[in-house]
């Protein structure tokens, strides 16, 4: 089988979707790799290092489309591309199908195999494949780096001779995979840690890693079968406000990460709260690109607010695309394999399989 990447869009994706490392594992596995010239450079992945272990290269995108069974991206393809796709052939990536599913029911209509792996079931066996712990484990992680890097003050408690400094407080709202590495990370570099989630099952897992966590009084779990939140009543919502608010007056750093599936951020700083946040107080939104958690929170620039800085990016793996190719790659590796066929040497779509049912396109 064929089996090929592009060039994605790079200024607004800098992640690949095979390594060297993970195109050695295709050949392995009894596959050809197709990839365009200069596939991995501005990572430091030179063709080279590809072609030493039996990568093929084309100059041509279109050739390399056209002629490929298998095509693994990080986005969708764009239009052009995207119409050289025939019947049979077989699209994997990260493909958004709330925004993009006229074009996708498009594929599906020519009979074109399209995996979203965002839908991937939160299941044991899919773990090694799950594109959205993977990358919001970085995400949470880079979120911490990038506010305490713009922070004016020290993080860690340090004694000197001339002076005490106290240790950073931060706020980490919403403790799932990203908000879980965000206060394992601000721990590591000597904050003070809290947090807080509308799913009581995190309570724990916070604690586990040394954080307090913020309970809203008289809370329901929000928590779906799934493992996600459920959006919260305007009641909770009410006790949460008044929580953070108290909260807020002692915090230097926040780290929101709050989401609900298939909805807008929930709101959760909002206009009233910053009142309270102290100035110089810095803010890193990772739900910006859904709508933010904070009232104010812009995608791409830094907004200032009554002496707070509140960040929030499009894309922050583009900050770590080497480390977060070399994990979206093996993902994707890890479900194609899941998906081959080694015998035969052909995808086997069994729809019995719920990870193969979940992420196909019907
Ligand atoms: P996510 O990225 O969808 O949401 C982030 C966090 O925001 C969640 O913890 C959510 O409960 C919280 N949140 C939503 N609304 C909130 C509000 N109003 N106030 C405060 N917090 C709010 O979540 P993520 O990181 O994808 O995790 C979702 C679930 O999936 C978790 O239960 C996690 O443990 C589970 N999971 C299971 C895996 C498995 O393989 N078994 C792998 C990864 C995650």
């Amino acid at each position: 089988m064929k089996l090929a990447s592009i060039s994605e869009n790079k200024t607004v994706e800098k992640r690949l979707s095979i390594t060297p490392e993970i195109a050695k594992k295709y050949i392995d596995l009894g596959m050809e790799v197709f990839l365009p010239s200069e596939y991995g450079v501005h990572l430091g992945f030179n063709d080279k290092d590809y072609k030493t272990i039996g990568v093929n290269f084309s100059e041509n995108e279109r050739d390399i489309v056209a002629n490929s069974d298998i095509i693994v991206q990080l986005g969708l393809l764009n239009e052009e591309m995207l119409s050289l796709l025939k019947d049979n052939q077989t699209l994997i990536g990260s493909l958004n199908i709330s925004k993009n599913k006229v074009i996708l029911d498009n594929l599906k209509s020519k009979n074109i195999n399209c995996f979203s792996l965002e839908m991937l079931p939160r299941i044991t066996r899919a773990q090694s494949m799950d594109i959205l712990s993977s990358q919001a484990n970085l995400a949470g992680y880079k979120a911490v780096v990038e506010a305490f890097q713009i922070y004016e003050r020290a993080i860690p408690m340090m004694m000197t001779a001339a002076g005490t400094i106290p240790a950073a407080k931060v706020l980490v709202v919403g403790a799932g995979v990203a908000g879980l590495q965000a206060i394992a990370t601000a721990k590591r570099m000597g904050a003070i840690v809290f947090a807080t989630d509308v799913r009581m099952a995190s309570k724990e897992q916070v604690e586990s890693l040394g954080g307090k966590f913020l309970t809203v009084e008289g809370s329901e779990n929000l928590e779906t079968e799934g493992g996600y939140a459920k959006e919260a009543s305007e009641d909770f919502k009410k006790k949460q406000e008044e929580l953070l608010s108290e909260t807020l007056k002692k915090i230097d750093i926040i780290i929101c990460t709050a989401l609900i599936p298939g909805k807008d951020a929930p709101k959760i700083i909002k206009e009233e709260m910053f009142k309270n946040l102290k100035q110089g107080s810095v803010i890193y939104d990772l739900a910006a690109i859904q709508g933010g958690n904070t009232a104010f929170t812009e995608v791409n620039k830094i907004v200032e607010k009554n002496g707070v800085k509140i960040l929030g990016e499009a894309n922050i793996l583009n900050k770590l695309p080497v480390s977060a190719s070399n994990l979206y790659a093996k993902n994707v590796f890890n479900f194609i394999s899941n998906l081959y066929d080694k015998e035969n040497k052909k995808l086997n779509i069994n729809l019995d399989d719920e990870i193969i049912e979940k992420t196909l396109i019907k």
